[in-house]
């Protein structure tokens, strides 16, 4: 008998949104002190957890795909005597449940977004192969107070989920349904966690939440209060926040923008549409105008601000005209990037029972038209940024041997010549090229 118990191996692996990736550390959060470690590699691992996501169609496909893949390695290893769990967690498990099981008879356990701090049970469970080992509760708020304090190893940037959950109920959208209904964690709850990022050598922090500027504050004063708080963070040089809904962007959160210099001049704020009438079937509660004015009240509180959003092509009944009306609110804001989806229909959700479904042909034609003229808005944006010198804050090793990766305020990369000790560092760089996706720039002068 050995004094240690054996080191165990977990592969975690994580599709859809931010608010999974902060999942899945916090799953290997909960799972090191039963003797997990992270691996990179699933082969011969003693547990597999995917962490899924059931936002599209496609998305829920690639999961039973890799379930396939996964299962064939649990057969290897028990070949050579040893085990395999296999953990299907994230929003595909909220949404599917046993279904799961049923479909794919290699997976072990099931467990929601909301009950991932149980896996400790449900391993245990799973291992004497008899108990429930489907967790699916609502419960947000037991889930935060059960994850221990401390975080995992941390890089320069980290994410950080405030808020869970949705009460929007846009018709295309299963988020409501996988998540629960919206919840807003205590903020000194949410200042202990920044201040351990901090203390570990977090410089940014991005706060999350699925509609993260309805946080509800406990103490007032909403996002904004939060983030100034977090401002004065020893270390914490920069706060970002994402996903926003543009009915909450509220005034104290748009003066914040032009008073916190942590808060960066970037705003992912998904307006779906540019027409109102598509707007109004998806019940997202704003129209055009809401919107345009909501980013002109921004954009008076932070000129600078890089704009982002999310948009959605052959909406059931989406016309021509509505498409063009969102190619046309496109060329009016501006965007320094987007993403761009193709309707799903997704089971269950009100629009998916909808009349006008639009033809897999129309869809195609028109996101690629989307996508044409959100890239070269990127182009654009990212080329105005050439002669510029920006704050760059560099997370790690580039491609290429003496060279650093960081990003500018705006959120784009930024490969610069450097070495390794600039990691984790703040420095003024001046942009020298741009392509797409990132920028090239020179230190200009000595290190913030
Ligand atoms: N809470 C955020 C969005 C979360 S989902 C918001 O309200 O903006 C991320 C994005 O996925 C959405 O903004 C939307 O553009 C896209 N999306 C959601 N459901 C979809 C569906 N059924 N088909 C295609 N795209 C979808
Ligand atoms: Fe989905 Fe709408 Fe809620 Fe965003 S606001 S998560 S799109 S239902
Ligand atoms: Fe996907 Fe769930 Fe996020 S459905 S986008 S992982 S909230």
């Amino acid at each position: 008998m050995t004094a240690r118990s054996p080191a165990k191996r977990v592969h975690i692996k994580s599709y859809g949104c931010q608010m999974n990736v902060y999942d899945s550390e916090r799953m290997a959060d909960v799972l090191r002190p039963l003797g997990y470690g992270l691996t990179d590699d699933p082969e011969g691992a003693d547990l597999v957890v995917l962490n899924t996501c059931h936002i599209r169609e496609k998305a829920t496909e690639k999961v039973y795909s890799e379930l396939g893949r996964i299962k064939a390695m649990k057969l290897r290893k028990a070949e050579s005597g040893g085990e395999m769990l296999i953990a299907v967690a994230g929003c595909v498990a909220q949404a599917e449940g046993a279904e799961i099981i049923r479909r794919q008879s290699a997976v072990d356990l099931v467990v929601g977004p909301q009950s991932y701090h149980r896996l400790p049970e449900l391993i245990a469970r799973a291992h004497r192969a008899n108990g429930e080992t489907l967790a699916a509760d609502f419960e947000a708020q037991a889930k935060f107070d059960a994850l221990p304090v401390d975080r995992g190893d941390t890089g320069v940037t980290a994410f950080l989920t405030i808020q869970e959950g949705c009460d929007k109920f846009c018709t295309f959208c299963v988020v409501p349904y996988t998540r629960g209904a919206e919840y807003s964690r205590p903020s000194g709850d949410i200042e202990r966690e920044a201040r351990v990022l901090a203390e570990r050598g977090v410089r940014e922090i991005t706060l999350l939440g699925q509609n993260v500027n309805a946080f509800a504050n406990d103490e007032g004063g909403g996002l904004a209060a939060l983030i100034r708080r977090l401002a004065r963070i020893p270390g914490l040089a920069r706060i970002r926040y994402t996903t926003s809904h543009p009915r909450d962007m509220d005034d104290d959160l748009i003066a914040a923008h032009g008073e916190v210099e942590a808060l960066m001049p970037y705003l992912h704020l998904p307006v779906q549409s540019g027409s109102d009438r598509v707007l109004k079937a998806m019940n997202r509660s704003h129209t055009t105008d809401d919107y345009l004015k909501t980013i002109e009240r921004v954009r008076a509180a932070r000129p600078d601000i890089a704009l982002s959003g999310d948009f959605i092509v052959g909406f059931p009944g989406e016309t021509d005209a509505d498409f063009e009306a969102t190619m046309s609110l496109v060329r009016d804001v501006g965007h320094a990037s987007a993403f761009s989806f193709k309707y799903s229909r997704r089971p269950g959700t009100p629009a998916s029972a909808m009349a006008g479904q639009v033809a897999e042909e129309v869809k195609i034609e028109r996101l690629a038209r989307l996508q044409a003229l959100l890239e070269a808005q990127q182009r654009a944006f990212n080329a105005d940024t050439v002669g510029r010198t920006v704050p760059v804050l560099f997370e790690k090793p580039g491609r290429h041997a003496g060279q650093v990766v960081g990003r500018s305020p705006y959120l784009q990369a930024v490969h610069c010549p450097g070495g390794l000790d600039l990691i984790g560092k703040i420095a003024p760089v001046t942009i020298k090229s741009s392509a797409h996706m990132s920028l090239g720039g020179e230190r200009a002068m000595e290190i913030a």
